[in-house]
């Protein structure tokens, strides 16, 4: 009988290398995102027996949008598990497979406003996995150099950077910038603008009524404002700047002031930063302070071969406990209530527990107003932003011009 148990052993290694796929996941390219998505999924590929593929997309949330739409329009499988934007789940309904029987409930675990974003006719399209926020990030070692404090609204950030800015820059430091943020014309910018715009009482572009709503005095002076940064207390190259490029300017303590969201925390307390240990997270300015929302789910292709074990695999990354490592490590908002009360992660993270009201007030893109038309709603509000800021029209002009185009983008209804 001694040979039973080696036939045992082999028969269950068959049936494990028979049923073995590889899984195709979009991680990174950036910052922690890749380094912290392939760990956990290769993490994953050990315990199942499964193997992993990165198909790394393009940084920008817009282009990462566009390629998505390029490859489930030629029902292409080759992406099992996609990286869904919080702007996305009703743009992408029809590609993605409902996770509800996967799931087995623990999105109630989640934050509701997510999963209830994230569900689109009864279906779950995508698995919290981080949320987002905009945030002001310092240099505490400066302000207090001049005394002077963290500001309150947008025109105290942009005497406070124009100060510092000319300070250091006669101490010698000719590459230093008041202000670095995202004003490349993409998905970014719309995020940013959104938080000029509500941070002046300005409105959302579009508000939750589906009124058009951003030809306003308070929304043309904040793109006013926007403009009067650059080439002052921002470089002319922001206007070409995503979230990587501000957070290398910052990071080599080349700037005062930085609005990014949580993920760039950890990266700026590395070793390897010239700012470690010299920054400080506040809400950004506003009167509201405004923050965009933002955030990443996890979902399956309805045209991946390997449905169920995609979706394990999003049930893993998902999971409380790759989550709580991502926020310790990487600084990624948890999408699990719990994880707030972690004392690991709020060490790791002061602002997430000193900041939580700016999670719980940040202000969503107009999505659910706008539906489908949303992706061409934000691309005419963000070459608006961008028109101004390269001084090829007025904040005033602007929004008179864009509430024009909004109409006809709505036509009767949206
Ligand atoms: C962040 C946000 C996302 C947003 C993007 C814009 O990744 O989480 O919601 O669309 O930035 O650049």
């Amino acid at each position: 009988m001694k040979f039973l148990p080696v036939l045992l052993i082999s028969t269950v290694l068959a049936s494990f290398s028979a049923k073995a796929v590889e899984i195709t996941i979009t991680c990174g390219p950036s910052g922690s995102d890749v380094e912290f998505c392939l760990k956990h999924a290769q993490a994953w590929a050990a315990k199942t027996g499964n193997t992993v593929k990165n198909f790394s997309p393009p940084t920008s949330a817009t282009e990462k949008l566009a390629l998505y739409r390029q490859l489930f329009a030629a029902k292409s499988g080759d992406i099992d598990v996609v990286q869904i934007d919080t702007v996305w789940p009703g743009l992408l309904k029809d590609h993605l497979i409902d996770l509800k029987p996967y799931s087995k409930g623990v999105e109630a675990e989640h934050f509701p406003a997510i999963v209830a974003n994230n569900t689109v006719n009864g279906k779950l399209m995508g698995m919290p996995w981080y949320t987002d926020a905009g945030m002001l990030y310092y240099r505490t070692d400066l302000l207090k150099k001049y005394g002077l404090r963290v500001p309150q609204t947008w025109e105290e950030l942009t005497q406070t950077a124009a100060k510092v800015q000319a300070g250091e820059r006669a101490n010698g430091a000719k590459d230093f910038h008041g202000f670095v943020f995202q004003a490349k014309a993409y998905e970014g910018l719309t995020c940013n603008a959104l938080e000029w715009v509500g941070g002046h009482g300005g409105g959302t572009v579009v508000n939750a009524n589906g009124d058009i709503t951003i030809r306003n005095a308070e929304a043309a002076k904040a793109l006013n404002l926007a403009a009067s940064w650059i080439g002052t207390i921002s470089p002319t190259g922001v206007l070409n700047y995503e979230e990587e490029e501000g957070r290398g300017v910052f990071q080599n303590a080349n700037a005062l002031f930085m609005r990014n969201w949580p993920y760039a925390w950890s990266l700026l307390q590395k070793n390897d930063s010239l700012v470690k240990g010299k920054v400080g997270v506040a809400k950004l300015p506003g009167t509201p302070s405004a923050a965009a929302l933002g955030g990443w789910q996890l979902g399956v292709s309805k045209y991946s071969k390997h449905q169920a074990i995609a979706a394990d695999l999003v049930m893993y990354m998902t999971s409380a406990s790759v989550q709580k490592t991502r926020a310790i490590h990487g600084s990624f908002n948890p999408t699990l209530p719990a994880l707030y009360k972690d004392k690991e992660v709020l060490a790791a993270n002061e602002f997430m527990g000193a900041l939580e009201e700016v999670f719980a007030n940040s202000v969503a893109r107009p999505t659910t107003a706008t539906g489908l038309k949303y992706p061409q709603v934000s691309q005419s509000f963000w070459n608006a932003a961008h028109e101004v800021m390269s001084k090829r029209t007025t904040g005033e002009e602007a929004v008179a011009k864009l509430e024009s185009r909004l109409k006809q983008i709505r036509r009767k209804h949206w």
